[in-house]
């Protein structure tokens, strides 16, 4: 299916323009739950963290470059599958995601699944079909960390996480690698998950303090992250836990009917979204009628409007999740990849000798190259 030729590489147009084959082809880059996790594994989480909050953060102030929109939600009576696109002059990206809180219990599955693609705006070709269930946690956690480097109290030491799944890992180390916070404060209504992540981070210069419920977690907490599943208009974070100086990272609520901060929370404090379109039909937002103020996060980060303005202000970075941290994700995954030598090539789209006649794929007794046929195994295209 394949031939390695120098000019063989995602960038390469097809075959139209390209004079080194004599074979059809059309490369997809693809990159698995077990390349991802190689990447992770031979850089280092925390290099990844970083690496994936400069870019998140360098795509963040190329705001007006994006043609942008709120993500497409299905909803069901047991969670959501959602549809997020976006792009720039160069490259079409997006990510399919669901949110599924009664996955673990019911199905012994994530709670949270997905998967993206990188596309060339210049000719259609899906460059890039890479996994993001993984990458998603990672770039949650540095979009968490690239909001409250902007808004929290910078001699900020101390954050409570209350929700201690798949994704509180993620969220604990990017801030202690990339803001300092030296003690963990967790709560979970599920013990085991806690007593999971107190595991997870051991070895780690973190100090885990197991709380018996938020309240006791959030206590005298810099930072309070969110990151509950639950379909409910939860009151995880009320007025009467909050403190001043406070920032308050809330990352679970993120759907229509499905909230994890007080609404009071919200009139007490400054709230900072990614998009605000999308936050206010998704966001702990969608609590408050649509004239309470908000600032997108892009404006701080470009110094258009100052972040924090006190030691004492409360700041609330209501996180849902924007396309841009997927696009932003799948081009760090898809270089650090390259770099490293991980992923596979997958024959995705036909390559065709006249791109006219797609009929010569399945035209009897021709035998034809460049095609993605049924027997393709991820061992052949590695081969
Ligand atoms: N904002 C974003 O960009 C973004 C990205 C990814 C995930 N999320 C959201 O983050 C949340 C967590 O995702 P996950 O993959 O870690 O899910 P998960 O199911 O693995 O973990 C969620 C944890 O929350 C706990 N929990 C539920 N209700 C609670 C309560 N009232 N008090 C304390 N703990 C409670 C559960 O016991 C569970 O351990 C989900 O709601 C998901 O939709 C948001």
């Amino acid at each position: 299916m394949y031939i390695d030729s120098p000019c063989c590489d995602t960038a390469c147009i097809p075959r139209k323009t390209c004079t080194m084959h004599n074979i059809a082809l059309v490369p997809t880059q693809f990159l698995s739950a077990q390349d991802v996790a190689s990447i992770v594994q031979r850089k280092g989480l925390s290099a990844c963290l970083r690496g994936m909050a400069d870019t998140i953060q360098a795509d963040f102030l190329r705001w007006q470059a994006f043609d942008k929109c709120a993500r497409v939600a299905s909803h069901s009576a047991e969670g959501v599958i959602e549809l997020m696109p976006i792009a720039d002059d160069h490259s079409y990206a997006f990510k399919y995601v669901n949110g599924h809180p009664k996955n673990n219990a019911l199905h012994g599955l994530p709670t949270v699944m997905a998967f993206g693609v990188l596309a060339s705006v210049a000719t259609g070709v899906p460059e890039l079909l890479s996994e993001l269930t993984l990458t998603t946690a990672i770039r949650t956690a540095a979009t968490s960390v690239v909001a409250a480097r902007a808004l929290a109290r910078p001699n900020s030491r101390s954050m409570a996480l209350i929700g201690n799944g798949a994704q509180s890992e993620f969220q604990a180390l990017a801030f202690h690698h990339l803001m300092g916070i030296e003690e963990v404060r967790l709560f979970d209504t599920d013990s085991l998950a806690t007593a999971k992540l107190v595991d997870n981070l051991r070895g780690t210069a973190l100090k885990v303090v197991v709380c018996a419920s938020t309240a006791e977690a959030v206590r005298g907490a810099d930072i309070v992250t969110t990151v509950t599943a639950d379909k409910t208009n939860a009151t995880i974070l009320t007025p009467d836990m909050l403190e001043p100086g406070m920032h308050i990272n809330g990352v679970g609520g993120d759907c229509p009917g499905k909230t994890e901060l007080h609404p009071d929370v919200l009139r007490a404090a400054s709230v900072f979204v990614e998009y605000e379109p999308q936050t206010r039909i998704e966001g702990d937002l969608q609590q408050l009628p649509a004239d309470f103020a908000v600032t997108e996060l892009w404006q701080v980060l470009s110094g258009k409007v100052v972040g924090r303005s006190s030691e004492a202000q409360i700041t609330v970075f209501d996180s849902v999740g924007f396309a841009l941290e997927d696009y932003s994700a799948l081009r760090f995954m898809r270089d650090t990849a390259q770099e490293l030598g991980l992923g596979q090539r997958l024959a995705l789209i036909p390559g065709l000798d006249d791109p006219k006649d797609l009929y010569s794929l399945v035209r009897p007794s021709v035998v034809k190259t460049g095609v993605s046929a049924p027997a393709l195994s991820p061992e052949a295209v590695a081969a």
